[in-house]
């Protein structure tokens, strides 16, 4: 890539630079006639399961589906209030919606992510669960969320959309809680050529239930009817891509990694900054960084400096924390997550930036504060 035009995220080569893989994997699945759960999906949910440490994992359309449908098997009564960060998708909120509870957003930590002391204020008789977002790639504080959790007898799912691969103390997001959602957004660490996701569950009765849920209330043992349910399946095509990707997925992440290394180094002296961690700072996280995601002064500035350099950056979820939509009902007050949002931005971060990208964006930022 011209390293002088660096866009956030190179949409089209995410087909262009495996187009020839790809058409042979598209072929091969064509050609058996299995477009719909068959064996390229269940070989792809094995594959996860087992990549994540997981007893099971279900392929659907999408992570907020994903979350839709492990809150409606886990049963979720009206009015039930379920604590997720402020700093997550909306999506987070809306499945939480979808499936009949209310979403009480929190305040962000240090870290960004949500923080477990808020998570603990917010706790109300009507609380029933806690959805920590494993945001950036990198995993929340499990011990002290699951501490929380078993103190107030609440259960824990994560959305864990941006982190496949992600770790906390050596265990994998996702499989802390009774279940998880992933995303394949093209975006993500592990993109697809569209909308796909998958459901991490840790019980087997819970597996079963999800699993009716998302093939129309048919069950995994018998094909029968047991219940109401949706569709909301998983392409074979998309599973058989993404079996194929995750067999390089630690190559993706190390070169990740190492991204977030270079910038580390290069920017961390400019007090106008406020950078995630970097990768080995701390042993109890292994993070993927699914964004670089940092806090920078004169953040507008900045931004419009970045796009006049033909360097693409991005505000994560359009600038709006999930409590400040007011139109939505939300009259949370979240004054970290208020603060973080006005500096909040995103450096491109993927694998199709090459070191020389990754230098030239980094000249670029300290250019903006030294000039
Ligand atoms: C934190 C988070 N939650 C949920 C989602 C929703 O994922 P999907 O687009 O697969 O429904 C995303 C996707 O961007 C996300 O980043």
């Amino acid at each position: 890539m011209n390293p002088s035009v660096v866009p956030f995220f190179d949409y089209p080569r995410l087909w262009l630079d495996d187009r020839d893989e790809m058409l042979e994997i598209i072929d091969q699945v064509s050609s058996t006639g299995g477009f719909i759960m068959q064996k390229a999906l269940s070989d792809f949910e094995k594959q996860l399961a087992d990549y994540c440490g997981s007893p099971y994992a279900v392929g659907v359309a999408n992570a907020t589906d994903g979350m839709e449908i492990f809150l409606e098997a886990i049963g979720i009564e009206p009015g039930d209030e379920i604590i997720i960060s402020s700093h997550t998708m909306l999506a987070t909120a809306s499945a939480i919606k979808v499936a009949g509870g209310v979403p009480i957003p929190v305040d962000i930590g240090y870290d960004n992510l949500i923080d477990p002391e808020a998570v603990e204020d917010a706790i109300t008789s009507r609380t029933v669960g806690i959805m920590p977002t494993q945001l950036n790639g990198r995993t929340c504080d499990m011990d002290s969320i699951l501490e929380i959790a078993n103190k107030y007898g609440l259960f824990v799912v994560e959305d864990a959309a941006q982190a496949l691969g992600s770790k906390y103390k050596g265990k994998n997001a996702g499989t802390f809680g009774l279940a998880s959602d992933i995303s394949f957004f093209p975006a993500k660490v592990l993109g697809s050529f569209g909308d796909a996701g998958a459901v991490l569950v840790n019980d087997r009765r819970l597996y079963e239930k999800i699993y009716q849920i998302h093939d129309h209330g048919r069950d995994v043992n018998d094909g029968e009817v047991k219940r109401w349910g949706r569709n909301s399946r998983l392409d074979n095509i998309q599973a058989a891509i993404l079996s194929h990707k995750l067999l390089d997925y630690e190559g993706v992440i190390t070169r990740r990694r190492e991204i977030a290394s270079i910038y580390h180094k290069r920017l961390e002296q400019l007090e106008e900054l406020k950078l995630p961690p970097s990768p080995n700072s701390d042993s109890n996280h292994f993070d993927v960084f699914q964004n670089y995601e940092l806090s920078a002064s004169n953040r507008d500035g900045l931004r419009q400096f970045l796009t006049k350099s033909k360097i693409g950056s991005l505000i994560q979820w359009g600038g709006t924390a999930i409590h400040q939509f007011k139109n939505l009902g939300f009259n949370q007050e979240c004054p970290r997550t208020e603060k973080f949002f006005k500096e909040c931005i995103m450096l491109p971060m993927n694998i199709f930036i090459s070191n020389e990208n990754v230098h030239y964006i980094a000249d670029k930022v300290v250019e903006f504060y030294r000039k």
